[in-house]
């Protein structure tokens, strides 16, 4: 059965999950449990189109990721793979930091970082209580984590202080496309086919449930657009890419 959309939760509410708390928690034990096939089933489902996504990312911070003086930070970072695109992009540039609340995920993270030259530190950290100094970061990133936090303000209001004046934020999210065919075909994919083959292969049905019903839930582009400026955000805009399954919002810290 769907239900219906609830746009304008104040976060994520997992299925039976009524309060901010066990929805953290929830998320947090969900992701523990398909750390380890996080990355085959990322590139697997969205047909390695999620590698050109994070590096397209990249490419648009190109100037600060190559400055060796700027500090990035990468929220929600998973199994770090937006941090990787940007090191990539600039290697021997700037100093950049991951970080994820899901300890699962930063050994995974921790473990590429080693087989590769990529010098980046993937620390512990809750994206609504960030352990970092106000003013300290050039640029924010945050790709497909921002619809999982508990509260969406409040993640706003953190990465807003952690960044410099001046900073850039940059929330990479899923969507759902408005194209009539292609939007019906996706929504076909996404809500039928994705969690079963996400089920079967990780283990975890409900995570994979959870994926399109999240997406269905978060804001849509134009309401988190609204939200971010909201936050005191300036400059703020979104792209749909990729037929509008995905968004790029970027904003700079007024
Ligand atoms: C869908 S994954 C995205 C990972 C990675 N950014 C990527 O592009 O593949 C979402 C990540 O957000 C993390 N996350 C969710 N809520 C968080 C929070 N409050 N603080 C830190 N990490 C959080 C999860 O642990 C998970 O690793």
């Amino acid at each position: 059965m769907t239900s219906a959309p609830q746009r304008g939760l104040p976060g994520t509410r997992p299925e039976g999950v009524q309060d901010e708390k066990e929805a953290a928690a929830h998320v947090r034990e969900m992701f523990g449990r398909i750390a380890p096939r996080y990355d085959l089933l990322n590139h697997l489902l969205s047909l390695d189109i999620d590698k050109l996504w994070r590096r397209r990312v990249a490419q648009r911070f190109r100037a600060v990721l190559r400055d060796p003086k700027t500090k990035v930070l990468d929220l929600c970072c998973g199994t770090g793979d937006l941090a990787f695109a940007f090191r990539r992009e600039a290697p021997g540039g700037a100093e950049i930091i991951g970080a994820d609340f899901v300890p699962e995920m930063l050994v995974r993270a921790r473990a590429k970082s080693a087989a590769s030259a990529a010098k980046i530190e993937f620390v512990e950290a809750d994206a609504l209580s960030l352990l970092f100094a106000d003013a300290g970061f050039d640029l924010v990133s945050c790709a497909f984590g921002f619809r999982n936090l508990a509260n969406y303000e409040r993640g706003l209001q953190e990465i807003r202080r952690v960044l410099k004046p001046g900073g850039a934020v940059a929330i990479l999210e899923f969507a759902e496309p408005r194209g009539k065919i292609f939007g019906a075909l996706y929504r076909f994919y996404f809500r039928h086919v994705l969690p079963r083959l996400g089920g079967l292969i990780s283990g975890n049905a409900q995570a994979y449930s959870y994926l399109p019903s999240s997406v269905r839930k978060f804001p849509d582009p134009r309401e988190l657009e609204i939200k971010v400026a909201q936050a005191g955000f300036v400059g703020v805009q979104y792209e749909r890419w990729t037929g509008g399954i995905v968004t790029l919002h970027t904003g700079r810290k007024g």
